[in-house]
């Protein structure tokens, strides 16, 4: 190839302010880097353009990426080698590799993917073979213990993530029902994905539109979205419901997380959220009293009581409680032993 052509890039200009605009990218145009011993030079193919890089330009710490104003924008890419200097890489080859916002880029081949283009196309590799597909994929098939006939709902149904998380349930037998942005969205998800249904969540309330779409209630929800969506789906999990938190983009423009539990670092911590009800473990109250009492009586474990004396004290010592106000167990003594 010819080293004289230039490299033509975006960068980030500063930190978008609510949705990005244009005004927050800029653009050069530099000489193009030869590849050292070790490296290849690719011509970038195919960006891919992913939600959380709106999270990395607002340099969130769940990310190990880092933009300041003036840094190439960052992302995956399908690209070509064009000059190679790396024994595992040659000229022609077609990869996955991470060239950001930029015509060519020099790799020493870490974390690149060779493709077979004969096998799919090049482009589904940034989609549902790529990144994303993995995401639908292995929230499904690893965290979720779907099972065949519960009803799954996802969110951002129609995209890469939503798309392979809701048709791999389908698959596994699941009646998957989507959450999209539009009609035409909607007809694609049952059309196209096979979902049994999908409700349009800018069309009235969510909340009754998936009461009547999943009438046997929601056994799993992949969650794509966070906010509203999630609060509307909350109130339609069945017994032993099954969330993952994936994604959380209704936030990710917004400078502060909204009011509320912000689940993000969920999500980030891989942590589990699970609902427990006490009377699924009566069972264990005998080895309660015996580990517990055990454990008082040796003086390695502690507790402390906010006793009121008379019942009369019993109202206030209520409000004491619903207002925090209480150091300890709450107790009223209604009468002396
Ligand atoms: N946890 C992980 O490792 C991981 C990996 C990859 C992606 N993700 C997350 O998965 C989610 C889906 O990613 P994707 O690549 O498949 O994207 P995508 O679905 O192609 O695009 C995002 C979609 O989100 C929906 N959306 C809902 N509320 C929105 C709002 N307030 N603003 C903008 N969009 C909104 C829109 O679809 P509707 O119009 O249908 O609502 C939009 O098309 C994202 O949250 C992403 O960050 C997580």
């Amino acid at each position: 190839m010819r080293l004289s052509q230039s490299n033509r890039r975006i960068l980030m200009a500063r930190v978008p302010q609510g949705l990005p605009t244009p005004a927050d990218f800029s653009f050069d145009e530099v000489s193009i880097t030869p590849p050292n011993d070790g490296e290849f030079l690719s011509r970038t193919i195919l960006l891919s353009l992913d939600p959380y890089y709106r999270n990395v330009m607002k340099n969130n710490p769940i990310y190990a990426e880092r933009l300041v104003p003036g840094d190439v924008m960052i992302g995956e890419t399908v690209a070509q080698i064009v000059a190679s200097r790396h024994n595992d890489f040659a000229v022609g080859d077609y990869i996955a590799v991470r060239n950001g916002w930029q015509e060519f880029a020099v790799s020493n081949g870490q974390g690149v993917r060779k493709l077979n283009p004969a096998r799919a196309p090049l482009s589904a590799n940034l989609g549902v073979l790529g990144m994303p597909g993995l995401t639908g994929y292995a929230g499904v098939i690893v965290l979720s213990n779907l099972k065949a006939g519960e009803t799954v709902v996802v969110s951002a149904a129609t995209g890469p993530v939503g798309s392979t998380a809701g048709q791999i349930a389908r698959l596994r037998g699941a009646r998957v029902v989507g959450i999209a942005g539009s009609d035409e969205k909607c007809a694609y998800a049952i059309n196209e994905l096979g979902f049994a249904d999908c409700v349009n969540y800018k069309s009235g309330d969510l909340v009754a539109q998936l009461n009547r779409a999943c009438p046997n209630k929601i056994d799993m929800y992949f969650d794509n979205v966070g906010g509203d969506t999630l609060a509307a789906v909350l109130k339609n999990l069945a017994l032993h419901a099954r969330i993952i938190l994936c994604g959380m983009i209704e936030a990710y423009n917004m400078a502060t997380p909204p009011p509320g539990p912000f689940l993000g670092p969920v999500v980030g911590a891989r942590a589990t959220m699970k609902g427990l009800v006490v009377y699924d473990h009566l069972h264990l109250m005998p080895e309660l009293q015996r580990v517990v009492g055990d454990a008082i009586r040796a003086g390695t474990f502690h507790y402390r009581e906010d006793i009121s004396e008379g019942l009369a004290a019993a109202p206030e010592a209520f409000c004491r409680l619903m207002r925090g106000d209480n150091f300890g167990k709450a107790l009223v003594r209604v009468a002396a032993l």
